[in-house]
């Protein structure tokens, strides 16, 4: 049995999270050793920078600064996190990824998205797989903020925001097409889980 490293994007309320815990139950079932996790988040420093990052009306950097808070959060991940749990041949399932950052911060700035690309080369872990769970934007966005967290801030840049995200999402999809698997989210989650289960069956070993 070797590590697989599988990534899950998509807009607020895209219904990753969802997809995440069926996929985790799936693979308790077939007493997969697996970790769960999530970015920004998975480890106490990277959540300490979450909470600064996502606090709703937080406006105090530029999409720069923030871009390089989103990788250092990465980097601690990945360090105690991700490459462990790969090594030690688990199954690591994270709830967005680098993908998130190129859309989120690289859509609004060209600097963001070199700031990235650069840190992640030298970061060097790839997921094996992700699913992009793709949505109706107008769905998606009633059902993230219907949540009511304290963490709306992405959320609250309104619906059109929530389109150029999706387009995006789309288009990096379509340029990393062996990685990046497009999934309908607006079927029933169990058809979609067994689809992210098909797409997997082949990668698990
Ligand atoms: P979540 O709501 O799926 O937990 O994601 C947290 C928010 O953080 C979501 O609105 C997307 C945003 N985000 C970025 O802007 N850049 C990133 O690199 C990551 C990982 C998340």
């Amino acid at each position: 049995m070797k590590g697989l490293f599988i990534s899950f994007e998509g807009i607020d309320g895209c219904g990753k999270s969802t997809q995440i815990n069926l996929l985790a139950k799936y693979f308790a079932g077939q007493k997969r050793p697996f970790v769960k996790t999530e970015e920004p988040g998975g480890t106490a420093g990277s959540n300490e920078i979450r909470k600064m990052l996502l606090k709703e009306n937080n406006f105090q950097w530029s999409v720069e600064t923030e871009t390089l808070l989103f990788m250092a959060a990465r980097n601690d991940h990945v360090e105690k996190v991700i490459k462990p749990a790969i090594k030690e041949n688990k199954i690591v399932i994270c709830d967005r990824f680098m993908d998130s950052t190129l859309v989120y911060q690289g859509m609004r700035s060209d600097k963001a998205k070199i700031l990235s690309l650069s840190l992640f080369k030298l970061i060097g872990t790839y997921p094996d797989i992700t699913f992009l769970i793709d949505m109706d934007p107008e769905i998606a966005l009633n059902r993230a903020l219907s949540r009511k967290t304290d963490e709306d801030r992405f959320e609250n840049y309104g619906i059109n925001f929530q389109y150029k995200l999706r387009k995006k999402f789309l288009d990096i999809a379509k340029k990393n097409n062996k990685r990046i698997k497009i999934i309908d989210g607006n079927q029933r989650p169990e058809t979609i889980t067994s689809q992210i289960i098909e797409n997997i069956n082949g990668l698990v070993q």
